[in-house]
């Protein structure tokens, strides 16, 4: 393979061209920052016995999708440094910029996952292994042509229990008013997701929470923070579950 065709085929796989992202997600991409990245995440690619489930003194599997920049996951992995955590996330700088907290704090309780998580999760997770999952502010797409394109529908909410444990933990946090009732309805709809605060109540800000620059530019244009806080079920029915949603 020609160094062009190389790097042509990390661009493929950091921006896979089947999906569609909300607003500018390549920016400038340098020939020696894809090959620095190149090499660097396999690197930082999950270790294998993260997969071999809880072991003895080993924390908690977490996963946190559509990372942006990487600050919260980064607070989260110095917190609780037991925790194994699994970043994923399709955007350029934000992947770069992780990196780059991982080797300035010496953190070696986080992998980088890059692509969209669907198949990253579809493909690449065993069943039944995720502690908590964090979705912090994913990008909302409002217009209402454009909703198909959101993460959370019931397909995706199947996937994700299908790799949770029972008891798994779901946080998900929004400053889009009509996009935290969309959550809420599949979310109270989805049979194998319970909404641990009570049925169609909204959780608190956690204490462990750190206000990224997402965050901080919807309160700077006025709009409140919704927080969702469910868990998997313990529902022995989920295989047939994964048939039921099809949006
Ligand atoms: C609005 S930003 C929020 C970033 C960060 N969570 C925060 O609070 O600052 C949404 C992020 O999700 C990423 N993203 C969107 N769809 C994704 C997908 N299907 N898989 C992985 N990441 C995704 C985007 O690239 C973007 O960085």
């Amino acid at each position: 393979m020609s160094g062009e065709e190389d790097l042509h085929a990390t661009r493929t796989v950091l921006f896979d061209g089947r999906y569609l992202t909300y607003g500018r997600k390549q920016g400038k991409i340098t020939s020696l920052q894809l090959q620095q990245l190149q090499q660097r995440l396999p690197q930082l690619a999950p270790p294998a016995h993260w997969w071999a489930g809880r072991r003895e003194g080993q924390g908690r599997l977490i996963l946190e999708i559509g990372f942006g920049n990487g600050e919260f996951v980064a607070m989260l992995a110095q917190r609780y440094p037991q925790d194994r955590f699994i970043a994923v996330e399709v955007f350029f700088e934000g992947i770069q910029a992780l990196v780059r907290r991982i080797d300035h704090h010496n953190l070696h309780n986080v992998a980088i996952l890059s692509g969209h998580v669907y198949p990253l999760l579809a493909e690449q997770f065993p069943d039944h292994c995720i502690d908590w999952t964090l979705i912090n502010f994913p990008d909302p797409w409002p217009r209402k042509r454009n909703h198909k394109r959101r993460l959370i529908q019931m397909d995706f909410l199947d996937l994700l229990a299908h790799k949770s444990h029972s008891g798994a933990r779901l946080t998900l946090a929004t400053d889009w008013e009509e996009y935290a009732e969309w959550m809420m309805q599949r979310l109270e709809a989805h049979p194998l997701w319970h909404n641990a605060v009570g049925s169609g109540q909204w959780a608190c800000q956690p204490e462990q929470w750190l206000t990224t620059r997402f965050q901080g530019k919807g309160e700077a244009a006025g709009r409140s923070i919704h927080h969702l806080d469910f868990r998997r079920t313990d529902n022995s029915d989920i295989d047939v579950v994964e048939t039921l949603h099809k949006e």
